[in-house]
């Protein structure tokens, strides 16, 4: 299974095994990653799961649709180029490796 790291807000690293169609907001809500609130479970109707995608990363992910845009108008924190909804990202046999930060606010 492909390893997605999560930076925590305490700087500290998480690696986690997930499974291949399992989104990131997902695996981190199984293992308790703190930081990742995800209120509305992945219905792309709160913006409680951004999350600052690496920069070596971000061309393993496909790009964000229209209707993620326009949700990440509404993060609590800065939003950046790199800013994602982890409930959109969905991992692949390509994302192995993938990097993401959780930001200091979510809702
Ligand atoms: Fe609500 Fe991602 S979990 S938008």
């Amino acid at each position: 299974m492909p390893i997605v790291t999560y930076i925590l807000r305490d700087d500290s690293r998480r690696e986690i095994d997930i499974p291949i169609g399992t989104s990131v907001m997902e695996a981190a809500i199984q293992h308790n990653v703190r930081g990742i609130d995800a209120e509305c479970g992945g219905c792309l109707s709160c913006a409680t799961c951004h999350v600052y995608v690496d920069d070596a990363s971000s061309a393993t992910l496909a790009p964000a649709e229209a209707e993620e845009l326009d949700m990440l108008d509404g993060v609590a924190d800065e939003r950046r180029p790199e800013s994602r909804l982890s409930c959109q990202i969905v991992v692949t046999p390509d994302t192995a490796g993938l990097v993401v930060r959780i930001p200091s606010r979510q809702g």
